[in-house]
C-alpha cells in the first residue's frame, strides 16, 4: 500500500507521525501507548516531570503486507534520551517482531538522569537487534533534529541498514561531550557547519556508516525505508563475515603461551 504523505517535513513530524508516515496506510498501531502510564519512576526524585511514553513510541505495522515491529524515539523529550522504560518497551516490541523492524532513532544517547539502567536498556536492545537481524531485517531511520548519539548509535551500527537525511548528524561521542572532554579548539559544538561537516548524515553516507541519504520527506523515507527492506544483507554485516575467516584462520596456528 502506497505510504502517505502527511504533508510535513520528517525533521518536524512527531514520532507518532513519523512512524504512521511509514507504516502502510492505517496499518499503525501504538503498544504500550501513554494510557498504560509506562514513565519513568526516577525523573520525580531528580526534580524532572516524567512524560506519559516516556519518550518513546512503539507498536506494530505493515510494510509493503508484512507485519513488522515499529519503534521511534521523541527527540524533544530530555534530548531523546533512553531511559529504562523507553528502552524495555524498544526490546520488548524487537524481541517479539517476526518479519523485520523500523527504528526512527532521534537520541542523545543513555539518559544520563538514568545512568546504568540506560545502559543496561541499550544492550538488550542490541541484543534484540542482533537476534531479529538473524532471520529478518532491522531498518534504522535517523532523519530527525536530534541525530543519533551515544548508546543508541551503538545500536544503529548493528542495524540491517540506515536511512538518514541531510537534517540529520550521528556519532558515539556527541559534540557537547567531545567539547566538554576536549576542549572547544578540539570540536567547537556552537560551530554548526562542523558537527553537520564530520557527522551530517551526508557525511555518513559519503563514509559508509549510512546507507541511504534521503529527502527530508514523510513519503521519501517512507519509500526508502521499503526498498532497503526488501535488500538481503548489509554491507557491516558482510565485512564481518569477511574478516571471520582470516580470525579463524589466524587463530588456528596461533600457539597459547600460559603465564603462571
Ligand atoms: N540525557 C539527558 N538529557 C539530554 C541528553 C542525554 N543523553 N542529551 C541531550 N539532553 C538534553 C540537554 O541537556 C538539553 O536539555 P535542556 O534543554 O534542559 O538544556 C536538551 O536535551 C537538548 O540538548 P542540546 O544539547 O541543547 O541540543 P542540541 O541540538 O544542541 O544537541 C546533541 C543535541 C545530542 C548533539 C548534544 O546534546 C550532545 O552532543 N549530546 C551528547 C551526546 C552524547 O555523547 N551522549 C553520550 C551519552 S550515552
Amino acid at each position: 500500500m502506497k505510504p502517505r504523505d502527511l504533508g510535513v517535513r520528517f525533521a518536524e513530524a512527531d514520532a507518532r507521525e513519523r512512524l504512521r508516515a511509514i507504516a502502510d496506510v492505517g496499518t499503525f498501531r501504538e503498544l504500550a501507548g501513554p494510557f498504560a502510564r509506562l514513565t519513568s519512576p526516577h525523573l520525580a526524585a531528580q526534580g524532572l516531570v516524567a512524560q506519559s511514553d516516556d519518550g518513546v513510541v512503539v507498536g506494530r505495522g505493515r510494510l509493503d503486507g508484512a507485519d513488522v515491529a515499529l519503534a521511534a524515539m521523541t527527540g524533544e523529550f530530555l534530548g531523546g534520551s533512553l531511559g529504562e522504560v523507553g528502552g524495555a518497551k524498544i526490546a520488548a516490541v524487537l524481541e517479539r517482531a517476526v518479519n523485520g523492524a523500523v527504528l526512527v532513532l532521534d537520541s542523545g544517547g543513555i539518559r544520563l538522569q538514568e545512568a546504568n539502567l540506560g545502559i543496561l536498556a541499550v544492550a538488550e536492545i542490541c541484543d534484540a537487534i542482533v537476534a531479529l537481524r538473524e532471520r529478518a531485517p532491522v531498518i534504522a531511520v535517523v532523519a530527525g533534529r536530534v541525530g543519533d548519539y551515544g548508546g543508541m548509535a551503538i545500536a544503529l551500527t548493528l542495524c540491517s541498514h540506515i536511512v538518514t537525511s541531510e537534517v540529520a548528524r550521528m556519532g558515539l561521542n556527541g559534540p557537547q561531550v567531545i567539547e566538554q572532554e576536549a576542549g572547544a579548539d578540539e570540536f567547537d559544538a556552537s560551530n554548526r557547519v562542523l558537527i553537520w561537516r564530520t557527522t551530517g548524515g551526508e557525511r555518513r553516507v559519503t563514509q559508509g556508516h549510512a546507507d541511504v541519504l534521503a529527502r527530508d520527506s514523510c513519503s521519501e523515507i517512507a519509500a526508502d525505508v521499503r526498498r532497503v527492506f526488501a535488500l538481503p544483507r548489509n554491507a557491516r554485516r558482510t565485512s564481518v563475515e569477511r574478516l571471520r575467516p582470516i580470525v579463524d584462520a589466524a587463530a588456528a596456528t596461533a600457539t597459547i603461551t600460559r603465564h603462571a
